[in-house]
């Protein structure tokens, strides 16, 4: 008897490791580490905290938020997306459905915590079949956005050759469009990004294949913890075009 209710016991603590809340507007996933809410209206996440830390800063337009969209033509969620909470013994995640029956092409969003880690499990499916219209033209792009509204994240990485500061708000202010997304900065000459980079600030510099470990943001805070928020991608051969594909690491955030 006192056995099975010691069992019983490590198993209760072992089963609210991830924890999930619920209110009318969000869902909330967390574990001791690292908490994140998952949006309802659209299942966008935001409010990512990291032992206390904000790291996506407050919602503002679509800045604040983490979130995976489909700019081109082809995909898109749906008014009556469904949703699946799952629940293991050490994990919990949500699958979001947007199955558009009308043009037969259907989305999945899936984001996946587990017990002890700081990392956010996050799945794309895509897909499309429709016998009457079997092509519906080019994918175009999908992106997965980390898109902060907070001061903490000061340099962007690419690689383990490739990083630079982010342009100061001041250098923005000031800033020239000379093409699409690129702009000339050289106006604020003392701009850390000017001095170590280039006159020009543009998403394409910061271009890589997909054979990079990770890239991402990082950043120290006031009192001098050190932060970095990576996307790490587990297999690459799936990816359009395999890993040798150029892509942007960087987008949306300036
Ligand atoms: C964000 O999450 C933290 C940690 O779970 C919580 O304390 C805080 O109230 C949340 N903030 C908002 C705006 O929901
Ligand atoms: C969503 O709405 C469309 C159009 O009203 C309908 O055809 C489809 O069956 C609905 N899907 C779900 C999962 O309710
Ligand atoms: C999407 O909708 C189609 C048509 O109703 C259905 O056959 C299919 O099983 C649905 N897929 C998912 C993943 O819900
Ligand atoms: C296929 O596409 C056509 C044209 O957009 C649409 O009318 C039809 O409902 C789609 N069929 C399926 C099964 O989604
Ligand atoms: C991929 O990018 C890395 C880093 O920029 C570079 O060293 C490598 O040559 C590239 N590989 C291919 C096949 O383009």
């Amino acid at each position: 008897m006192s056995l099975r209710t010691l069992v019983l016991f490590a198993i209760a603590v072992v089963a609210s490791a991830v924890q999930v809340t619920e209110t009318a507007s969000k869902l909330t996933f967390s574990n001791a580490r690292v908490s994140f809410d998952v949006q309802k209206s659209n299942g966008y996440i935001q409010n990512v905290t990291y032992q206390g830390t904000s790291l996506l800063g407050p919602v503002s337009g679509n800045a604040g938020q983490l979130y995976t969209d489909w700019p081109s033509n082809g995909f898109s969620l749906v008014a009556n997306s469904s949703r699946q909470v799952l629940q293991g013994r050490d994990w919990a995640g949500i699958v979001i459905t947007d199955n558009n029956t009308a043009t037969g092409s259907l989305v999945q969003r899936s984001w996946f915590l587990r017990d002890e880690e700081s990392g956010i499990h996050s799945f794309l499916r895509l897909a499309y079949f429709n016998e009457t219209k079997p092509n519906q033209g080019a994918l175009g792009e999908s992106r997965t956005m980390f898109r902060p509204n907070t001061p903490l994240w000061t340099h962007i990485v690419t690689n383990n050759e490739q990083y630079a500061t982010h342009p100061s708000d001041q250098a923005i202010a000031n800033e020239i469009q000379v093409q699409d997304a690129t702009w000339y900065i050289a106006n604020t000459p003392n701009e850390p990004y000017v001095k170590e980079e280039a006159d020009y600030w543009t998403k394409y510099t910061f271009a890589d294949n997909q054979t990079n470990k990770a890239h991402g943001l990082y950043g120290v805070d006031a009192s001098g913890d050190a932060f970095g928020a990576w996307w790490v991608v587990g297999q690459k051969d799936t990816f359009f075009g395999g890993p040798n594909h150029f892509d942007l690491m960087v987008d949306g955030i300036a």
